[in-house]
């Protein structure tokens, strides 16, 4: 196994020579310290099958099941499925995912700390996904904004861009929201807190999930907000903010991230071409490489 930094885009590592059916406790070890220190790791040649891929997720740490079934794998419900191919004449997965800045799982109590994800039919045009290293994003910003953030917490929820499912369709959209909130009642975190392995701070905060900042007092601040998701990149519509990172991928490639410090965001174009992605998402409570 060999790892070395990405020569296209901001960040991240290339894994080459990694076999998931082989891989060594060190081999995996050394996986998760780049993927906590470079933030994307992108495994090469890799070819596994759903249960292969669940199984490497389980040796990352513990996988956890999607909340909602629409996005589950058929045959391995820990496997969701981003895709816009029909198979047989019925859609299986959701598609157009993660059309907006956001960590997964941020509107949850507790957000997934490692998401690996592993394309399957890769677009011929426009494939890749954008990356926002949120401890680097942190690092720059201002004296001032960094001391505007401090004692801040940042509520998060899916409302936004929850997304429609097959039995909603004529129900009011004020029951469907009134669920969501229900189910998914919005979540906080200090708006800057501390990585667990690498003692970075994450300004931990998504144009897609969140929904406010609140100071010690409790009073929203809207406009501290704005200026952190415009500082961080998450507001530039043309995409060439410093800190946007163009991930892009090649059948074949199994891309691991540190979701803890990364917000996200699919690149959809107007044509659409056949997409499909398998994702598997975990928490990792052992300790780090
Ligand atoms: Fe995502």
């Amino acid at each position: 196994m060999n790892i070395t930094p990405q020569t296209t885009g901001k960040f991240g590592v290339v894994v080459d020579g990694f076999d998931a059916a082989t891989a060594s406790a060190a081999d995996i070890a050394a996986l998760k310290h780049a993927v906590y220190t470079d933030k994307i790791a992108v495994l090469k040649d890799q070819d596994l099958d759903p249960k292969a891929f669940l199984a490497l997720g389980s040796r990352l740490g513990t996988p956890e099941t999607y909340y909602e079934p629409i996005y589950h794998h058929p045959e391995v419900k820990e496997v969701f499925v981003s895709s816009n191919v029909e198979q047989d004449g019925k859609q299986v997965g959701v598609p157009k995912t993660g059309k907006f800045w956001h960590s997964d799982y941020q509107f949850m109590p507790r957000p997934f700390d490692l998401t690996l994800i592993y394309p399957q039919v890769v677009p011929t045009k426009n494939r890749g996904t954008f990356f926002i290293n949120l401890c680097a994003a942190y690092e720059a910003l201002s004296d001032e904004l960094k001391a505007a953030v401090q004692d801040t917490v940042a509520w998060h929820s899916v409302r936004r861009y929850f997304k429609i499912r097959p039995t909603d369709v004529y129900r009011p959209i004020s029951e469907v929201l009134d669920e969501v909130d229900e189910r998914t009642p919005p979540v906080s975190f200090p708006t800057a807190h501390r990585h667990r392995f690498t003692d970075e701070t994450v300004l931990y905060l998504s144009e897609g999930f969140t929904l406010s900042i609140k100071d010690s007092d409790g009073r929203e601040q809207p406009e501290l907000l704005r200026e952190l998701l415009a500082a961080t990149g998450q507001l530039d519509k043309g995409f060439e903010h410093e800190h946007i990172h163009l991930q892009t991928f090649e059948k074949g490639d199994l891309l691991v991230w540190d979701n803890r410090s990364l917000v996200h965001r699919a690149l959809h174009t107007a044509t659409t071409e056949p997409a499909v992605s398998y994702r598997v998402t975990v928490y990792d409570d052992e300790a780090a490489a």
